[in-house]
Parts: structure tokens; C-alpha cells; sequence
């Protein structure tokens, strides 16, 4: 017998004065040096911006456990994986963001809560398919990836082919991911394309397969044409 789940949920928007931006993308896309870029940036104009990742890896008892899982040193059951990542989330959103966004900061996180339905069907062991996709996305909207954490301000996705990402992170020296293999990444970025069409509103595309300094230059022109009331905000 088949039951059907359905309901309607608010995303929780950043009351704060702070700005709260996110980077999104397959393992490859750049996200990590953009937001040094990015963080650089805001440093020079002077102003309070945190740094920050998730999931935050060595970061507490969940990030570890994460990092250890992500490196393949410890098994849990697929169905656990993403329930971790959100504990660490929400420990993450109350210690360190949401301080940070009252303070009136700019917060530059490597990911946010998006990650979590392109790499949570990677926990499933079929291909990529919407039902899958909507099936996480449902399980973790209960978990209250929408009306419990602040949705960031302003959420960019780097846009990279797989086989351009694939190059990238052959190059890179760190020790290697669970889901850094060419079959994940492609149906992550399979997840991501269905996302993107979900909720176009949320994201703004930016091409990574352009040179740093491009990408660099698109990132910032998006922020600061969508982002101006806030930087008008913190400058208040
Ligand atoms: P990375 O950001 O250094 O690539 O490593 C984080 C890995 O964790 C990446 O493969 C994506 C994955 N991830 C999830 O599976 N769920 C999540 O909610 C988040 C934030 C990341």
C-alpha cells in the first residue's frame, strides 16, 4: 500500500543585518577558491566577514565523525549519512551563523542545506531519477532544511561540466571522498540541475569554466546587484 506525503513549507529568511552568502557545486567546481577570493574581498573594503564550510569536518564531535565518514575511515548506513550532516548544520547555524548574521557580518559558507539533495541521493544505491530526488528532498525538508535554517541571502552555483571537475580534483593533493567519483558527481550534478529547476528563484549560475578571476568578477557583480539592500544594511 502507497501513502502520499505532501505539504507546503516557508523557507525561513535571514531576519538579521548581516549577508549571508553560499557557494554550491559538484566536488571541483571552485567553490573553495572562490570564497578566499570572496572573503579577501570583503576584508580589504573593511568589513566583518566569516569564513566558514559545511559540513565543518574537524570541526566538534559531529564534524570529525563526518570527515572520518567522508574519507572512508568509518561506515555508518547510507541513511545516516545526511541526518549527520544536519546535526552538524544545526549546530553550526546556532554557534556560529546566526551569531554571526546578528552581529551584522557577512557569513561566505562553502555549501549550505542545498547540498544536501544532490549528494543525499548519491545515499540511495539507484540512478538518478526525480522521484529519488524529490523523495530527499521531502525527507529533508522535515528535517527542516527550509523553516529551520536561514535560506542564504544569496546562493550562488558554480556550473562546471563533470569531466572539467574530475580534472580539477585529479590535480588537487587532499585525501580522497566517498562521493569524488565520476559516477557521483555526475548524478550529483544531475541532483543539482533537477534543484535548480525546483527553485530558480534560489540560485544565481554562474559558468566556473571561465578563469578565476572572471568567475571571480561575476560572483561579485551578482552579489552587489542583488545584494545591495543588505550592503546598504550593514552600512547603516
Ligand atoms: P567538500 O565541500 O569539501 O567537497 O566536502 C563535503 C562533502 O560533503 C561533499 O562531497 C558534499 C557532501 N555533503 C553532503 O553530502 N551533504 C551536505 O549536507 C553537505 C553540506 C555536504
Amino acid at each position: 500500500m502507497k501513502y502520499h506525503i505532501d505539504f507546503d513549507i516557508e523557507f525561513k529568511r535571514n531576519p538579521h543585518k548581516g549577508l549571508y552568502i553560499a557557494l554550491e557545486g559538484i566536488d571541483g567546481s571552485g567553490k573553495t577558491t572562490q570564497i578566499d577570493k570572496l572573503f579577501e574581498y570583503f576584508k580589504k573594503q573593511g568589513r566583518e566577514v566569516v569564513k566558514t564550510r559545511e559540513p565543518r569536518k574537524d570541526d566538534g564531535l559531529i564534524g570529525e565523525l563526518i570527515q572520518k565518514i567522508l574519507n572512508g575511515k568509518t561506515k555508518v548506513p547510507s541513511i545516516a549519512i545526511q541526518y549527520l550532516f544536519s546535526a552538524d548544520r544545526g549546530m553550526h547555524h546556532s554557534e556560529l551563523i546566526e551569531p554571526a548574521l546578528k552581529a551584522g557580518k557577512i557569513v561566505i559558507s562553502d555549501r549550505c542545506f542545498w547540498s544536501a539533495v544532490p549528494y543525499g541521493i548519491l545515499d540511495l544505491d539507484q540512478e538518478f531519477d526525480p522521484n529519488s530526488a524529490r523523495y530527499i528532498m521531502v525527507a529533508q525538508s522535515i528535517l527542516s532544511m527550509y523553516h529551520q535554517f536561514i535560506t542564504p541571502d544569496n546562493t550562488i552555483y558554480l556550473d562546471i561540466p563533470v569531466e572539467r571537475a574530475i580534472e580539477r580534483l585529479s590535480k588537487m593533493t587532499h585525501e580522497k571522498e566517498i562521493y569524488e567519483e565520476k559516477q557521483k558527481i555526475k548524478k550529483a550534478k544531475e541532483g543539482y540541475e533537477w534543484l535548480l529547476k525546483q527553485f530558480p528563484e534560489e540560485f544565481k549560475i554562474i559558468d566556473a569554466t571561465k578563469s578565476v578571476e572572471e568567475v571571480a568578477t561575476e560572483i561579485l557583480s551578482v552579489i552587489n546587484q542583488s545584494s545591495s539592500r543588505f550592503i546598504k544594511k550593514l552600512d547603516n
